[in-house]
């Protein structure tokens, strides 16, 4: 009987562009969905975009676009993505829409029905110029334990102690730097404390097989109240203003975006039943249906508890999940990723270099296990297995023994050992085969990297075969019957042993299987397991599979556009030949050329005009310099962490000439919040601080007039 699978994956924030821990995350599920309909299983595989939350709405506000434009625009861009990696979703769709909001409703009454909903009065800081209550992360102030300014409203960087926000001393709001107000308000709440619910998640938690053990025991500690976060109830309500979906006769509150977001997962797959005339409620109703959600290790707690709570008392024809599937996170080079910025690497710059999307499905599924591990991004490892391993070993074995068949038997691999019991030789085909339940098992498992070493090993396998054989040396004798026959046996073996290696690593390298299939084997059909039995009787003259990588395509990916901080510092401050000093050309007029030479201090040129709304792509903050180093090894650069209200980033800035780090700290200055992060030899350069600098010697770093608070938008 085939399986009926209902997969997901998390939903990403519809407030930024993916990064390569979102593209990690979907060919993680696309590899095991490959797999799964391979086998014949049936599998709904959905996604969607998760749009609601006051991020959302402040960003929108930022840019001066309504959140549903913030959030189409991103939507537009998601299927370069998912196309450029092959991400076989079914649909795409976004969480702000009529079936979330009709799911997400239905699921919050039915919850009500149940008794597990109430209100009480919650007393939050609000922010009397922005009209609106504040998250913690939204409120700084002084630690109440050291003092320490500028801390969130959470916990205090500097002394460790945690705290509410009305633990600060001079609470601030990082929106608009005013003095917070306490108020009242009514909020909604869901009774996960009630034993009931308890009760079930305790037994959802503990069935065998459901969670990785890791995960299963973190939910367990919660359920025991053993950790800070106890099981409470959950306040699922937000005020207005919030961009939400509201809440069934409640006027001004809205689901918090966490109650309908993984509504989004249902959404998502009622609007893909809608186009394709399937029974919605039917499938989710159907016992025989496994749920089974894709997930990161920080959002465990919210699809362990709430989400399975939630489904359980909303009842018919709501179902929990069966599984989820957590994973850890991606570094690149041990450097951590910021969730909201990613790292160095951009998914979309890994396309447009030309750089093979099946490298990188290749290289992240070697790294990847069941386990609940982070995997770093290493370039010189990817090069490596890329170029030793995929091309080197499995590619490797259809460009040598090929030639051959073609030469000598005009594309015929012979009629012998083709069915197993016939077999004349004890050749690579059957050690292929022999793997094919481990291969099988580690895929049900996600233990990717399992089956890649497995596969490389058989590739190995072949190619010593391949070797012992010398068919190079049978070849000279091909005017000989039984040597030609051993020729062609030699090499048929290799080609059907990369037939059935091509069927395993089929999940994986998708594009390259099928056109192993249609290219080398005449065969123009999507690859089944079943492909690794029936052997193919004939090839077509080889043609080039894949490309190796160029590691001048790593250096490409690392030197992200646009124009990198540290360069950008370099350009204005460096000293020309002839003594005088230079400007970038990208910041100079074509239509006001330089004079020949300019006279000492002359203003540089104007830019070209441009207009507001190509002013307001820059997001410009107060950022507070918490930290400045001086950097071993750079002769111009400090490297400085920043504080912007909501978070720190790191710059390398081109200003060790005129500052002494020292002096740096604490100042307030500038900075290109938005600028695309840039991977240094140093590290990660998360944007850019301004600085004055001209034909006169000189840097001036720009300061805020007094009262300016970090995050502060400049405009
Ligand atoms: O953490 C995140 O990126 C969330 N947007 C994930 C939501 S997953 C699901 F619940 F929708
Ligand atoms: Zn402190």
């Amino acid at each position: 009987m085939p399986r009926k699978l209902f997969v997901t994956t998390a939903l990403p924030y519809a407030n930024g562009s993916f990064h390569i821990g979102h593209i990690m995350e979907y060919i993680q599920a696309d590899i095991w969905v490959r797999f799964q309909r391979m086998l014949g299983n049936s599998v709904h595989f959905v996604c969607a975009d998760d749009a609601h939350g006051a991020p959302i709405m402040l960003k929108a506000e930022a840019e001066g676009v309504t959140p549903q434009q913030l959030v189409g625009r991103i939507g537009a861009e998601r299927n370069k993505y998912l196309d450029g990696f092959h991400l076989g979703f079914d649909n795409w769709h976004s969480t702000d829409s009529p079936e979330n909001t009709e799911l997400s409703q239905d699921i919050y009454r039915k919850l009500k029905a149940a008794g597990l909903i109430y209100t009480k009065p919650v007393e939050q800081f609000y922010d009397p110029v922005k009209g609106m209550f504040l998250a913690d992360r939204y409120i700084k102030g002084e630690c109440p334990k050291c003092g320490a300014k500028d801390q969130f409203g959470d916990a205090c960087e500097h002394c460790s102690s945690v705290y509410t926000p009305t633990d600060l001393g001079n609470p601030y709001s990082t929106l608009s730097g005013a003095a917070p107000e306490l108020k009242i308000s009514e909020h909604y709440f869901f009774r996960l404390s009630d034993a009931k619910c308890v009760d079930f998640l305790k037994q959802w938690v503990n069935e065998p097989g459901r969670l990785q053990s890791q995960v299963a025991n973190k939910a367990k500690e919660w359920l025991d109240g053993k950790e800070d976060k106890a099981l409470g109830d959950w306040d699922i309500s937000r005020d207005a203003p919030y961009f939400g979906i509201p809440i069934p006769d409640a006027p001004g509150k809205y689901f918090y975006v966490w109650l309908d977001a993984p509504v989004g997962y249902l959404a998502s797959f009622k609007h893909y039943c809608a186009k394709k005339g399937i029974d919605f409620e039917g499938v989710l109703a159907d016992p025989q249906t496994e749920q089974i959600h894709f997930i990161g290790k920080d959002i465990i707690y919210f699809h362990t508890l709430f989400w399975p709570a939630m489904l359980k008392f909303a009842g018919r024809p709501y179902k929990v999940p069966d599984h989820i599937y957590v994973h850890g996170f991606i570094t690149v080079s041990g450097e951590k990723m910021s969730k909201s910025r990613g790292t160095g690497i951009s998914p979309l710059r890994y396309l447009e270099i030309g750089m093979n999307p099946e490298w990188l499905r290749y290289y992240i599924a070697a790294k990847l296990n069941a386990n609940v591990e982070d995997l770093d991004f290493n370039p010189d490892d990817f090069v490596a297995r890329v170029n030793s391993d995929l091309i080197g070993k499995y590619i490797n074995i259809a460009s040598r023994a090929a030639g051959f068949i073609s030469k000598h038997f005009n594309g015929d691999l012979g009629s012998f050992g083709k069915n197993e019991g016939q077999r004349t030789t004890a050749g690579p085909v059957l050690a292929v085969w022999g793997e094919e339940t481990a291969i099988r098992e580690a895929y049900e498992q996600r233990e990717f990297g399992k089956v890649i070493r497995d596969a490389m090993r058989l590739a190995d396998r072949i190619n010593e075969y391949f070797d012992k054989c010398k068919p190079w040396e049978l070849a000279k004798h091909a005017d000989n019957p039984e040597r030609k026959a051993e020729l062609q046996l030699v090499c048929a073996n290799c080609i059907w042993g990369f037939q059935v290696l091509t069927v395993y690593l089929a999940p994986i390298i998708p594009s390259v299987a099928r056109a192993v299939f249609s290219k080398f084997f005449g065969i123009d059909k999507s690859v089944s397991w079943d492909d690794h039995r029936n052997l193919v009787d004939r090839v077509l003259p080889y043609q080039h599979l894949m490309q190796r990588v160029d590691p001048g395509q790593l250096d490409a990916l690392f030197d992200l556009p646009p124009a990198a901080p540290a360069k950008e510092q370099k350009e204005v401050t460096e000293t020309s030949k002839n003594g005088s000093h230079s400007r970038s050309a990208a910041t100079s007029s074509p239509s006001t050329p330089h004079p020949a030479s300019p006279g000492p201090a002359a203003p540089a040129a104007a830019a070209a005009a441009i207009s507001i709304d190509d002013f307001a792509k820059i997001d410009l903050r107060i950022a507070k310099i918490v930290k400045a180093e001086h950097v071993d090894g750079a002769d111009k650069l400090l490297k400085l962490t920043l504080d912007i209200g909501t978070e720190q980033r790191t710059v390398f800035a081109g200003i060790k000439s005129a500052y002494d780090p020292a002096t740096l700290e604490g100042r307030l200055t500038v900075m290109v919040a938005n600028l695309a992060p840039r991977k240094m030899k140093f590290g990660l350069s998360q944007g850019m601080v301004l600085a004055a600098s001209g034909e006169a010697t000189g840097i001036y770093l720009l300061a805020p007039d007094s009262g300016a608070r970090p995050g502060m938008k400049v405009k």
